[in-house]
């Protein structure tokens, strides 16, 4: 088993290069699938939920190339399994676009049900309900989702929630269906639109991407193409509040300042200062942060996704903060471990109520899910004293080398493997990806 240990109290400065968007990279690799050429990949993130999409790839027949740190030739025109098993899907959530790719490519396909989740119920019914109204037909057994259609047709789709996984399968599944497909009620993250561009790319007939209603004109074949995965969001808003943590001043490279302006504009309430560039925002503090209440929503709203890092940050604010998660049921579990680092944090349902203090100690504490741990990270950096984390293949799966990145910009923060307790091996059986 491995954890971090931080050693806390280190302003963090110096630059920082952002790597390729994971909620993106996930999508795209399954939807190489769709080429009838190979396909060139760059900026692709080493994260083991990335691995585990290449793996699955491989697995079904395609032949990957690394061409380097994060680029891969993938040529799927001899992929012969159009099934991904249980062992392999439970390992990461994303796996579901798997069904997507597969049902837009071969009118079938046979994924498990996504792994377990730690944020509460994440049900695919929206999901489903898009390839039913292209044409497929499902049937759900022994813990697989099995589609098959005679022929996928263009339709109208509206979704009862907004869902990035179903908006990303809706148009893997209808980008080859004959006729037009509309999707209304869509997820605008930029991923959906990294996604789109990608397809497009390659031949496809996709519009509107970004906004709440896209339209798809199915096409014949797919070429082959060359397609840089966008800068990840998510971990560039991680580094922002990381530095502002630790009071310091980083330049963060290779980004899309129009993707972080909701955390931005928070973070400046906050009294963080920021200078944007054309691919690089500036993050310093030079006085005292102030509380502030957040309410995560979908695209552009503020994201869920920074929910546990804004937490956090604000724990370090003096005076009454409130947090609101408005995506997920359950998203507020690494508020315990913050706790045992001496925040003051009261959580009923979907709101925290956070009494800024200032400060944090370090302590041992988990990480819960991928976010959580980078909050707890975050916290680790911060607080004064070792901060130990364990269960850090969570971090692992969405960031990419972070304790390098970290460590480059001064934080005092290592990996060490430690021996795995008998009750931990259950524990880690149950590993799986949000
Ligand atoms: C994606 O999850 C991301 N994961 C999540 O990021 C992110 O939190 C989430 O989008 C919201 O932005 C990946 O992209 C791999 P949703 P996804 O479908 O697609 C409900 C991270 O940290 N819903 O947008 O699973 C659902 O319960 C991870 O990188 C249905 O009801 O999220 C939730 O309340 C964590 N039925 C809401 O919609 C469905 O069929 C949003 O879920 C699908 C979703």
């Amino acid at each position: 088993m491995d954890k971090f240990v931080i050693k806390g109290g280190r302003r963090l400065t110096g630059e920082v290069t952002i790597s390729g968007a994971k909620n993106a990279a996930v999508a795209i690799l399954p939807a190489v699938i769709l080429s009838d050429e190979p396909c060139i990949i760059e900026n692709v993130p080493s994260i083991s939920d990335v691995n585990i999409s290449l793996r699955i790839l491989k697995e079904m027949g395609a032949e990957v190339t690394v061409l380097g740190k994060d680029s891969y030739r993938i040529d799927p025109t001899h992929i012969n399994n159009f099934c991904v098993p249980y062992e392999t899907a439970r390992k990461m959530r994303a796996s579901y676009y798997f069904l997507g790719a597969l049902l837009g490519k071969f009118n079938k396909a046979r994924v498990s049900m996504p792994g377990g989740c730690p944020l509460g119920d994440r049900p695919i019914d929206q999901h489903l309900k898009a390839f039913s109204a292209i044409g497929a037909d499902y049937t759900l057994s022994q813990g697989m989702i099995d589609l098959r259609a005679d022929k996928l047709t263009g339709s109208q789709i509206f979704f009862d929630v907004v869902s990035v996984g179903a908006t990303m399968n809706a148009m893997l599944a209808a980008v080859k269906a004959e006729g037009l497909t509309i999707i209304e009620n869509a997820a605008k993250e930029p991923h959906i639109v990294d996604l789109a561009n990608f397809l497009n790319s390659m031949g496809g007939n996709i519009m509107g991407a970004g906004t709440d209603v896209i339209k798809i004109r199915g096409v014949e074949r797919l070429h082959g193409t060359t397609y840089a995965v966008i800068p990840d969001q998510i971990e560039a808003g991680t580094f922002m509040i990381a530095a502002a943590a630790t009071k310091g001043d980083v330049l963060i490279k290779n980004v899309i300042p129009k993707h972080l302006e909701s955390i931005t504009k928070k973070l400046e309430k906050i009294g963080v200062n920021i200078e944007q560039f054309d691919d690089s925002i500036r993050v310093w503090v030079d006085g005292p942060l102030v509380k502030t209440s957040v309410k995560t929503t979908p695209h552009p709203g503020f994201p869920t996704d920074m929910q546990p890092q804004i937490a956090t940050l604000l724990t370090l604010a003096e005076g009454t903060s409130i947090v609101t998660e408005g995506v997920w049921e359950q998203r507020f579990r690494y508020v315990d471990e913050l706790r045992r680092m001496g925040a003051d944090i009261s959580v009923d349902g979907k709101v925290a109520v956070i009494e800024g203090t200032g400060k944090l100690m370090g302590a041992p504490v988990k990480a819960c899910d991928l976010r959580a741990g980078a909050a707890l990270i975050i916290a680790g950096l911060a607080a004064s004293g070792i901060t130990e984390i364990e269960d850090i293949y969570h971090v692992e799966r969405g960031y990419d080398c972070m304790e390098g990145k970290l460590r480059e910009l001064g934080a005092d923060i290592e990996k060490v493997s430690f021996p795995e307790e008998a009750s931990d091996s259950e524990e880690s059986s149950k590993k799986t990806a949000v």
